[in-house]
């Protein structure tokens, strides 16, 4: 579909994952592309797909966003060949993996701090002035589920999202005589290269990776609406939310930490305690609180016949919440029976 001949769109970190799969949003919609990140090869190749399968026309830009003064390297580049840009999404970002105090480089900080914080905050400058100017653009600025939650071993990488949400939160209010929007996305684990990337090894939250492909259409469908905010994918991403503006933030950092344990951890931790149990279980009656409190809200502003369904959603639920109970029961067992027997041949060995 044709609908948005002749505008442009540049994307940052068009290379891989969400980025990549925004930018086939845009072309399929006929938005001519100004694509950037540091893969010159794999940026050239998209593009020359995006010109074939839609008849578009791209830029490439490849370019290290973590430098200084980039962004406006990448201004005076896109004006100069005379390009206009009607949208910009600023996807690119990296985070580092480990313990900020014994274990994260420095020097890869200080390159994340700049990418993900200064050079949007500079492109976002330099893109919307000319945007205010014209009366009209748009911005799909990348945050994440993390801007609103600790996320300990990623610590730098969740304040930095922390700063994009709040940064565009603000801007929607400054801009709200205009026609120009700003959009944040907030995703949840996605399955893209980010985690290795970061140089993490597989993580417990790999369990529950979103869609690239999803992510990206739920970001592009809030953009073009004007939404001031988007939490893509479904309902369990949205009871996060309300997890992270309800939970004391102690006890959400320990469940973020759990997420964020590498697999291989959990599992041996899981063998010599049942620590891990009693906090999914936790976690567990969190959800379902969560849900139902959805559920009722939803029920209370609905018609007969989405009521029907979500009496049907809320049996299920009920079924649900019995399996965590009975987990909890076997949980509790299970340890009695351990400290039983660790008694037992202390009492032995004495
Ligand atoms: N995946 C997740 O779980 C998740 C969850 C929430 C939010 N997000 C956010 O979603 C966005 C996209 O991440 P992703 O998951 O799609 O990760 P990804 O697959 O690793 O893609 C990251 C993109 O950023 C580009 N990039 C990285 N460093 C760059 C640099 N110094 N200069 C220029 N470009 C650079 C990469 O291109 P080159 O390699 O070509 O430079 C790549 O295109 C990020 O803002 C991330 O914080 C991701």
């Amino acid at each position: 579909m044709n609908t948005e001949a002749g505008k442009t769109a540049l994307i940052t970190g068009a290379s891989n994952g969400i980025g990549q799969e925004l930018a086939k949003l845009f072309a399929k919609d006929g938005y001519n592309l100004v694509l950037i990140g540091r893969n010159d090869d794999k940026l050239q190749q998209l593009a020359e797909g995006f010109e074939q399968d839609y008849g578009v026309q791209t830029t490439v830009i490849a370019k290290d966003l973590s430098r200084e003064n980039v962004a406006e390297e990448v201004y005076n580049e896109v004006t100069g060949r005379g390009l206009t840009i009607n949208v910009l999404v600023n996807d690119a970002a990296v985070s580092t993996y480990g313990k900020f105090a014994t274990d994260t480089d420095w020097e890869r900080e200080k390159a994340l701090i700049h990418l993900n914080v200064l050079t949007l905050t500079h492109m976002t400058k330099l893109f919307l002035k000319d945007m205010v100017t014209r009366n009209e653009g748009k911005i799909l600025q990348l945050a994440s589920l993390v801007a609103i939650t600790p996320f300990p071993l990623m610590a730098v990488y969740a304040a930095t999202k922390a700063y994009v949400y709040n940064f565009t939160q603000s801007l929607n209010n400054e801009l709200k005589d205009t026609n120009v929007t700003v959009t944040a996305l907030l995703p949840n684990a996605t399955d893209t290269n980010f985690f290795r990337e970061a140089g993490a090894p597989q993580l417990n939250v790999e369990d529950q990776l979103d869609d690239p492909a999803v992510v990206a259409k739920d970001g592009y469908d809030a953009l073009m609406s004007g939404k001031l905010k988007v939490i893509p994918g479904g309902a369990m991403n949205k009871a996060y939310e309300v997890m992270a503006y309800t939970m004391p933030q102690e006890t959400l950092a320990g469940m973020m930490r759990h997420y964020n344990t590498p697999k291989e951890e959990s599992e041996r931790e899981k063998e010599s305690s049942s620590t891990t149990s009693a906090w999914a279980l936790g976690l567990g009656i969190a959800a379902a609180v969560v849900a139902g409190v959805a559920l009722v809200t939803a029920y209370n502003n609905a018609d007969a016949l989405t009521r029907a369904r979500y009496r049907y959603k809320a049996t299920k639920l009920k079924y649900k919440a019995n399996s965590v109970l009975d987990d909890a029961k076997e949980a509790l067992v299970d340890s009695w029976d351990k400290v039983k027997h660790n008694v037992q041949n202390a009492t032995t060995t004495a």
